[in-house]
């Protein structure tokens, strides 16, 4: 795997952006993140909050992360057709087929959305449905989703911001994220949540008097985490 060395965040608007440590000694078996900017704005708050975290965990040799903006991922939304409980896979050809796959080879999950009428976004949302799939193999045809030596050993993580102050802002997007989660097997005490409130306009968390060093600190936190987990 050759990914391309891109610690440019705000490069053009490709859907797929690789970026790697200048430090990373190039193990053989890389920790894999995974970073899904959910905002259909981007290079906005919450995308701006992903950006944060995932520097500081691509700081770290053998860290190869994979950020992609749903916004340009063409991930449509569900169907409801339940066709997924009898194929094991969605009849849509989107997006979502590599997406699937990085989902699955990730062992850390990174999901950064914002609040839209007091609920994740419509983007991410779309996704959280497409997950279906994955809730189908585990529950109706019980096959795995991941192998059973890399259960418990993956890690999910949840960004978000929003315009209001209120700090229930965020109460109705956590159940949804939950669920994702918990179909593709990162259950809820493998859960990271970093959530700022009171950012609206663009930029705006870039004033946010703790939102950078938080997300410092947790992509250093993630990082220490996930070689715990994994013996690396
Ligand atoms: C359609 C729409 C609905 C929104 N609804 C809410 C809301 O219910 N509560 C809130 O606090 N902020 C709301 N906001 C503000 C966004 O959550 C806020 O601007 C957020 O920081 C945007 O993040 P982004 O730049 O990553 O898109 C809404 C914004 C839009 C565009």
């Amino acid at each position: 795997m050759v990914p391309l060395l891109q610690k440019d965040l705000n490069s053009p608007t490709t859907p797929f952006l690789f970026f790697i440590s200048p430090h990373a000694k190039r193990s053989s078996m890389p920790i894999r993140v995974l970073a899904i900017a959910g905002s259909p704005r981007r290079h906005g708050n919450s995308e701006t909050l992903l950006d944060w975290v995932i520097s500081a965990m691509a700081d770290s040799p053998d860290v190869v992360v994979e950020k992609i903006a749903l916004t340009e991922a063409d991930v449509n939304p569900c169907r409801g057709c339940n066709a997924c409980e009898k194929l094991n896979r969605c009849v849509q050809r989107d997006g979502m087929d590599t997406l699937h796959d990085k989902l699955i080879e990730a062992d850390c999950i990174v999901l950064a959305a914002p609040i839209f009428c007091m609920g994740i976004c419509a983007q991410a949302k779309a996704l959280i449905d497409r997950a279906q799939v994955f809730r189908s193999r585990k529950y109706v045809l019980h096959l795995p989703i991941v192998p059973p030596e890399r259960k418990g050993k993956r890690l999910g993580v949840f960004l978000s911001t929003a315009g209001q102050n209120w700090d229930y802002v965020f109460d109705a997007a956590v159940p949804s994220v939950k669920c994702f989660f918990h179909v593709i097997d990162v259950a809820d005490r493998d859960l990271f949540y970093l959530m700022k409130n009171g950012v609206d306009e663009a930029g705006a968390i870039r004033r946010h008097p703790n939102a950078k060093a938080d997300a410092d600190a947790l992509g250093i936190q993630l990082v220490d985490e996930l070689k715990a987990r994994l013996g690396r």
